[in-house]
């Protein structure tokens, strides 16, 4: 028994951005992000709003798995850039789609949200299923949890820097969407690993900085960034201090910095998983990676020594969709019939957080 996966599906904007587009806005070129990134058009949603991207993913999911909104009793949605914080975007979707059974709330976990949000959806449906017999001295003290929608929706071009090259050039926006679905015959999901590491550098980071001059009762008072709030400052590549504008709202990055935890925390995370599965690599038909850059998946792939054809390389059509990315690769993966009843599958991402984790299920 356990938590399948019953269906997927995905949804992009309507309009795809080139390099050459992009080459228009920045000093940048088509080979410079070819070969550094493996990406080569985003779609950047301009008429659509996450959550018309996030409803158009979940309804495919659930026409895949056969099933209608009145089914679904959980909807979580992981997003950084979501249409609204309250109501969250989790219930703005259930609105949407016409949820009505289901409970909805958000996660942010960055551009590891879809593994931590089915690791969540599937061990609160676990929790739930569990307690529900006659027998269980835990029945009824729980919401009865079947069936949740899992959602990435993200609109990254609203907190994506467009003078800056070094990261307008990476994301894009779009949504992924999966059902679990519990059953009483099928393996579902067969282990998890999920790992938080202090971004002590401030390598990756959207700040929410508040000025605070403007702010009753606090005459003098200092601007509240996420520096400041830890009290660390941002650095560059060779440790000067990187110099984050306040009070905007953007993703920033350093690039190298992210790419050497991204390279351990995929390697790490792969083998974690499969280690508490008791699963060896070899087993594993299809590695569904967070397609944040192809040379960070061609680099796992060399080091676990998992060939690079077993992995689905989505990154070069949408770039970087952040918590939307896996799910998003994993509805290619499927529609392109790498994916086979029986087979082992392992969803491995990274992010900001920083975060990192896997999952390995039996389709
Ligand atoms: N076009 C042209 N040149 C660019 C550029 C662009 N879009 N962006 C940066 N450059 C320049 C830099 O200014 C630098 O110039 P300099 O040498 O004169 O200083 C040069 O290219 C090299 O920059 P660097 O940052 O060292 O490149 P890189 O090989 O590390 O590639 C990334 C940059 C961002 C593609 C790469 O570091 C990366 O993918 N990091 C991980 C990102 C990631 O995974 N993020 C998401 C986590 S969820």
């Amino acid at each position: 028994m356990g938590c399948r996966i019953a269906g997927c599906g995905k949804a992009l904007p309507q309009l795809a951005v080139t390099n050459d587009d992009l080459a228009q806005l920045v000093d940048t070129s088509d080979e410079w992000i070819v070969e550094r990134t493996g990406i080569h058009r985003r779609h950047i949603a301009i008429g659509e709003t996450a959550t018309d991207l996030a409803a158009a993913a979940c309804t495919d999911a659930l026409a895949r798995a056969d099933l209608a909104p009145a089914d679904i009793d959980l909807l979580i949605c992981m997003t950084i850039s979501p249409d609204s914080v309250v109501p969250s975007q989790a219930s703005l979707i259930r609105a949407r789609i016409g949820l009505d059974n289901a409970i909805a709330f958000d996660l942010n976990a960055a551009c590891t949200g879809c593994i931590y949000g089915m690791e969540v959806a599937s061990t609160m449906i676990e929790a739930s299923m569990l307690s529900q017999g006659v027998a269980s001295p835990l029945a009824h003290r729980r919401n009865p949890l079947r069936r949740a929608l899992v959602v990435g929706a993200e609109r990254l071009s609203r907190i994506t820097d467009w003078s800056d090259r070094a990261t307008c050039v990476l994301f894009g926006d779009g949504a992924g969407a999966v059902v679990l679905e519990w059953s009483e015959e099928a393996p579902g999901i067969l282990a998890s690993f999920l790992k938080n590491t202090d971004d002590d550098t401030l390598c990756l980071t959207c700040d929410q900085s508040f000025d605070m001059s403007t702010f009753p009762f606090a005459e003098g008072a200092a601007c509240e960034s996420v520096g400041a709030v830890m009290g660390i400052q941002a650095v560059d590549k060779e440790g000067n201090p990187a110099g984050i504008a306040p009070h905007l709202p953007f993703i920033r990055m350093q690039g190298q910095r992210v790419f050497k935890f991204a390279t351990a925390a995929i390697v790490e995370a792969a083998r974690e998983v499969c280690e508490r599965a008791g699963v060896s690599l070899d087993e594993v038909s299809c590695i569904v990676p967070h397609q944040a850059n192809d040379r960070i998946i061609r680099y796992a792939a060399k080091k676990l020594g998992v060939p690079y054809e077993r992995w689905q390389v989505s990154i070069g059509e949408v770039g970087n969709t952040s918590a939307s990315s896996v799910l998003m690769a994993l509805s290619d993966a499927y529609a392109a019939g790498r994916i086979q009843a029986g087979d082992k599958v392992m969803l491995v991402g990274f992010g900001g957080g920083l975060t990192s984790g896997a999952l390995l299920f039996v389709a």
